[in-house]
């Protein structure tokens, strides 16, 4: 479903790539945890996997659509599958919430506006956002902003949902509420997922696959249930929180 082949991405000012070879696959209902060091480049290969940045070598592929190297209009095919909470929510600020949210299904343009007012409503309900419709972004607490971006980011059931960040700066209770809504998403449609977050522990019950990503490589991927136990010292620390370590 998505994959990444040899992919290096570095920026002006690094010495360093910032990504240099980096091999996934990810098959169609997986669902992906991604974690590593602060600036490690997750959300880079979040937004190279929707085409907002381009790889410098290497080849990015969604659905068997070429992602590296293709036109503007071939990435709106691309992006219409793909269901992305950024990690900033990337809410328009101009917008009311409710007219965010319904945002990806006006511009699919198949429901009549009755029906998506209904749905974005569902939504919000389902996210704890009820009747919040008329508000704009900066009249919410950042919970209620990310829970919004989620909100955009599932309701025209994309079959890939990338999500960076989740629960970054929420309580516990609604860091599990969030988690539990990702669970419920998934298991609704059969999305592949691809979750991005620094709460290793909770990402860890949600994501039965993990890669690391550390010095531009995938240090690891494999199986959550054993990279606690990894041979690799630097992937058992950054898991565990240990102070003493390679890291
Ligand atoms: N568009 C860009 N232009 C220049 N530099 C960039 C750009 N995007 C990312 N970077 C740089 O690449 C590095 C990795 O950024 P990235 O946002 O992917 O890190 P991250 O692993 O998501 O970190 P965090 O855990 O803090 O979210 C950072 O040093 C950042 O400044
Ligand atoms: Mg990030």
């Amino acid at each position: 479903m998505i994959r990444l082949a040899k992919v290096g991405k570095s920026f002006a000012g690094r010495t360093l790539p910032l990504l240099d070879g980096v091999d996934l696959t990810i098959a169609s209902g997986e669902t992906w945890g991604l974690i590593g060091p602060g600036a490690s480049g997750k959300s880079v290969v979040l937004k190279l996997i929707c085409g907002l940045l381009q790889p410098d070598v290497g080849a990015v592929t969604v659905a068997d659509l070429a992602v590296s190297g293709a036109s503007e209009d071939a990435l709106m095919a691309v992006r219409a599958r793909i269901g992305m909470l950024f990690q900033n929510n990337a809410l328009f600020d101009f917008m009311t919430i409710g007219d965010n949210v319904a945002f990806p299904l006006q511009r699919e343009g198949t429901l009549p506006e009755a029906e998506i007012r209904q749905r974005v409503a569902e939504k919000l309900r389902a996210v704890g956002l009820v009747g919040s419709e008329e508000k704009f972004p900066n009249q919410l607490s950042g919970g209620m902003r990310k829970r919004a971006a989620l909100a955009r980011a599932v309701i025209a059931r994309p079959p890939i949902l990338i999500y960076d960040e989740p629960t970054a700066g929420l309580d516990p209770v609604t860091t599990s509420k969030i988690y539990d809504l990702l669970r419920a998403e998934r298991d609704q449609t059969g999305a592949t997922v691809i979750a991005v977050s620094s709460d290793v522990d909770a990402l860890r019950q949600f994501a039965p696959r993990m890669g690391m990503l550390y010095q531009g490589k995938l240090r690891y991927d494999g199986s959550t249930a054993n990279i606690a136990d990894s041979d690799d010292a630097v992937v058992r620390q950054f898991v565990s929180g240990a102070l003493e370590g390679p890291l």
